[in-house]
């Protein structure tokens, strides 16, 4: 369908009946936040605020949010009807994942409409929200997509992290050095004595935060595989002040450098994160010095409403239910492990729990599942509790699965594995803060959990049970049952 820009995604939203726009004058300090937040809790429509307190002759004066809030948006955007199954969305990422077509360089683009260089940017002349009230500041990158570069192989990377208006011209951040791709590149920066390049893009083809928001393998550019989505390059203008390459049509881009000297931090922090919780605590970061700000004439501030709660998901949750449960199984595919037939990521948990469904075939295979997700580095934030069911279980049916649970499930028995002390998400707050202090650990700590709810293959088989390991259900026999039905309406019971 061709690469297509933020304000070409909002015309097809529009079109689609699934985007509002909020001409009522509405404020950054916490009401942008909130109303979206009751917004996602009843998986209403995307929102574009035209009228923001203080922000009516601003450089920037809009704000947009919750494009990919649903599942149905999810599904417009990679160019499906809205209502395409979970399987056919998940199968058709694990296939596109795996593709890629370069960018194409231009000379110029819409982004350059405006550059604001060095002391003359002003982070605040754009209506940046505060989204909760116990952040400790302004996010300006909710749904930033981050370009930065590997100095050894130059080939870049796009991911999403967030970032904090620190002063008029800078953005500390949570930068985790020990797991996702940017931090992999700060580090080897730091190792040169080298400040980082990075450029934040903010606002264009929706599949770009649905790519930079997950984690493809180190050394896959996020823009090559979005060219395979979209079957077509995507064009890439130069940065002014790093050597980056960006989405030409973006609205906006913010470049700058990241000092890995602790005496340049900033205090970032807290967040309210993903996982529901505002999780941390103000602590100084790594910070992006920015050196300049290029974008469109009025231009929009892409942002998201961040965590996720019960009944209130977020587009971080939508794009991880769909990502997290491909890439698990793409992960289980490239490892070898057989039989897998489905895997399901709800979007509550962004895919911190996963359920895998298996047609078993040997007695430790959920432990080679469990064993294939913890090793890959895709796994380091994620998949934190592993559950691996038989294929008479449906992995997206809570009651099947607690069922399954409670009588496959004998942890004496090696049911329950816990894989202790491995990497893990600096975020979660079930991990004390001292096993989460990322400057001294590199990442988080987890203790993750194998529930093997598939029936053990250690029971030896009986002839009462059909020669089966496990006793037969409750269910009636077929010939019971069809005489049942065949006389269903002489019992009076229709
Ligand atoms: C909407 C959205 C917001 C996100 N915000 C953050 C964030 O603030 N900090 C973070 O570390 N990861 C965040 N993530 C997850 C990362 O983007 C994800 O781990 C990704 O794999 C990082 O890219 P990388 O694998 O290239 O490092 C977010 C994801 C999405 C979809």
């Amino acid at each position: 369908m061709g690469c297509m820009d933020l304000r070409q995604w909002i015309e097809l939203l529009e079109r689609e009946g699934e985007v509002r726009r909020i001409t009522a004058q509405v404020d950054w300090d916490r009401e942008i936040g909130t109303i979206s937040r009751k917004v996602l809790e009843r998986e209403g429509p995307a929102l574009l605020f035209e009228n923001i307190k203080d922000y009516g002759n601003a450089r920037g004066r809009k704000v947009f949010s919750g494009g990919i809030g649903t599942r149905k948006r999810l599904a417009l955007a990679l160019g499906f009807p809205k209502d395409a199954t979970n399987a056919e969305i998940v199968q058709y990422v694990m296939k596109k994942n795996q593709e890629q077509i370069p960018p194409v360089l231009v000379p110029t683009g819409p982004v350059k409409e405006n550059i604001v260089l060095g002391d003359a940017v002003d982070l605040l002349e754009f209506p940046v929200p505060k989204w909760h009230y116990l952040e400790g500041g302004r996010y300006i990158n909710t749904y930033a997509c981050i370009v930065t570069r590997d100095p050894d192989t130059r080939v870049q990377n796009v991911g999403i992290y967030r970032g904090m208006v620190g002063k008029k011209n800078s953005i500390p951040t949570l930068l985790i050095k020990g797991g996702q791709h940017w931090g992999q590149h700060f580090a080897k920066y730091a190792d040169r004595g080298e400040k980082m390049p990075v450029a934040c893009v903010i606002g264009w083809d929706p599949i770009m935060g649905f790519l930079a928001g997950s984690p493809l393998p180190a050394g896959v550019c996020e823009f090559d595989v979005l060219g395979a989505y979209r079957d077509a390059a995507v064009p890439v203008v130069k940065c002014e002040t790093v050597d980056l390459e960006v989405p030409a049509s973006a609205e906006m881009v913010i470049e700058g450098f990241i000092d890995p000297d602790p005496a340049s931090y900033e205090t970032e922090g807290p967040f309210a994160e993903f996982t529901g919780y505002v999780s941390d605590l103000p602590t100084p970061r790594p910070t992006i010095a920015v050196t300049c700000v290029t974008h469109r004439d009025d231009p929009i501030l892409r942002g998201t409403q961040e965590g996720n709660m019960p009944g209130s998901y977020s587009e971080n949750a939508v794009i991880s239910s769909a990502q997290r449960a491909g890439i698990a199984w793409n992960i289980l595919r490239s490892n070898g492990v057989p039989g897998v037939l489905d895997v399901y990521a709800d979007p509550v948990t962004c895919g911190i729990n996963i359920y895998i469904k298996i047609k078993k075939q040997f007695q430790g295979h959920a432990k080679q599942v469990a064993n294939a997700l913890w090793g890959n580095s895709a796994g380091q934030g994620r998949y934190k509790h592993v559950f691996v069911f038989e294929h008479d279980i449906d992995v997206t049916n809570y009651q099947q699965m607690d069922w399954a649970i409670a009588y496959r499930v004998n942890a004496g028995h090696g049911g329950i594995t816990i894989f202790p002390e491995t990497f893990g998400h600096a975020l979660d707050p079930s991990t004390p803060l001292e096993e989460r202090n990322v400057e001294q650990l590199g990442s988080g700590t987890w203790n993750r959990v194998l529930v093997d709810a598939t029936r053990s293959w250690k029971f030896q088989r009986r002839p009462e049970w059909n020669n089966e390991r496990f006793p037969p259900t409750v269910e009636p026999s077929a010939a019971d049952e069809q005489l049942v039905i065949d006389r269903w309406a002489e019992y009076g019971l229709d």
